[in-house]
């Protein structure tokens, strides 16, 4: 599906009904991310996944901050009809969550951090940053994917489902570049979140993969005890993109928390 708002035209999809849950996907991702869970989730809630501006289908356009990813997100609920949401976000759709929290939190229901840090990145991170977007414009995407792939999927994932690797390969391939460019940029200028956290005063589900290496499990668990009467769940035989690798555990336990909410 595909909505105007009076900033850009964003494609997402949007299933079920009742309570509405956004699923805001990582980098380089697109909403693909979450076909499973968009199968899994839709029979208990209303499920918005949209892709980010420049990745999928939505229109790879300036600026990209963490700012205006969260506000095209304000626009695509309020071109829906939507007044608040369960937000939830994988690894950069966690920071996109962050800054949706600093600059709508009424509209928040509920968070779902997913795989995700509240930090910055520090200099050497940023250092990495121009690393890969000087790759991104001089070998394109597939060369941003085979840099990346390694460290995105766990052990398990590795050892068992090739297949998921190679859906991941293909998702990350066909990232457009300015909107790899962009995100990266995005990135490395995000605001710290840390400070945020123990004002979050809506319920939260913290997740993590027990194997991811990106975003550890340290990170999870500093949000954990920093955010009042969040829940903490570490899904086993998982890495960085854990709603791919255990699709049917994550969906149980989003699924589980927004039963919670009712
Ligand atoms: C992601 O999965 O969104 C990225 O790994 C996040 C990052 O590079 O910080």
């Amino acid at each position: 599906m595909r909505i105007s708002t009076p900033e850009i035209e964003i494609a997402f999809d949007d299933v079920g009904g009742g309570s509405p849950l956004v699923l805001l996907h990582g980098f380089p991702h697109d909403r693909t991310l979450w076909t499973p869970q968009l199968r899994g989730l839709s029979p208990r809630c209303r499920v918005v996944a949209p892709d980010l501006r420049g990745f999928g289908e939505t229109e790879a356009r300036p600026p990209y901050t963490m700012d205006r990813y969260a506000d095209d997100l304000a626009l695509l609920l309020d071109a829906l009809g939507i007044a608040r949401a369960t937000i939830g976000g994988l690894s950069m759709g966690g920071y996109i969550a962050f800054a949706f929290w600093r600059r709508h939190r009424a509209r928040v229901r509920a968070l779902v951090l997913a795989d995700t840090r509240a930090g910055a990145d520090d200099e050497e991170g940023r250092a990495k940053r121009r690393e890969m977007i000087r790759t991104a414009r001089e070998r394109g995407s597939s060369a941003v994917a085979a840099k990346m792939l390694d460290s995105m999927v766990g052990a398990t994932t590795k050892a068992r489902q090739p297949d998921a690797i190679d859906l991941l390969r293909a998702m990350m391939t066909r990232a457009p570049v300015d909107g790899v460019v962009g995100a990266l940029e995005a990135m490395m200028n995000r605001q710290d979140s840390t400070d945020l956290l123990a004002d979050i005063d809506v319920p939260t589900l913290v997740l993590v993969g027990d194997e991811d290496v990106l975003t550890p499990r340290a990170e999870a668990e500093l949000m954990h005890r920093s955010i009042p009467g969040a829940r903490l769940e570490v899904i086993p035989g998982a890495g960085h993109v854990s709603n791919l690798e255990r699709p049917a555990a994550f969906a149980s336990l989003v699924s589980e928390f927004m039963d919670s909410l009712l």
